[in-house]
């Protein structure tokens, strides 16, 4: 039985006149799975590369490249936070931020907590340095983060 939905696979289909060839496709094709799925499966991999005309090693290559993407074995929370630790942040109280959430939720960066609430995420510059520390929670950029006003934020998750 097939990971990939016949739906999930006609939405990489979808990408593939967007790009110069089909190998151009693995990272939206990656993107596409783990949007629907929030992991990738090595099953995944091979029907991937697969619809790709790729080896599946050239597709987990891609994949292993990126911290994104998690897999069966590092699953994703149901929501998933990102910790900015670039340079404004970090001077504005980013690492206390982090440090906070991840001892409260004893949870570590690149991990889900144990009731599979949230995965805390390091991340470079959001790009909303003028309010620094920012967080990102699943699409959203949080800014002028104190760690009491973090912790209120993923209470509420
Ligand atoms: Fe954190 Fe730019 S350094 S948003």
């Amino acid at each position: 039985m097939s990971v990939l939905s016949e739906e999930l696979r006609d939405k990489i289909r979808a990408e593939f006149p967007k790009y110069p060839n089909k190998r151009a496709v693995t990272l939206p094709a990656l993107h596409i799975v783990h949007d629907a799925l929030r992991e990738v499966s090595n099953e995944s991999i091979v029907e991937i590369a697969d619809l790709l005309e790729l080896q599946p090693a050239e597709v987990h290559d891609t994949m292993s490249f990126y911290n994104f993407f998690k897999t069966p074995e590092n699953p994703q929370g149901r929501n998933r936070v990102w910790f900015c630790r670039s340079i404004s942040c970090m001077l504005r109280g980013g690492e206390e931020l982090l440090e906070n959430i991840c001892e409260k939720y004893q949870v570590t960066p690149g991990h889900r907590t144990a009731d599979g609430a949230i995965t805390v995420e390091f991340a470079e510059c959001l790009g909303a340095c003028e309010g620094a520390p920012c967080m990102l929670v699943n699409d959203v950029c949080h800014m002028d983060m104190t760690p009491e006003s973090a912790a209120e934020l993923i209470d509420g998750l």
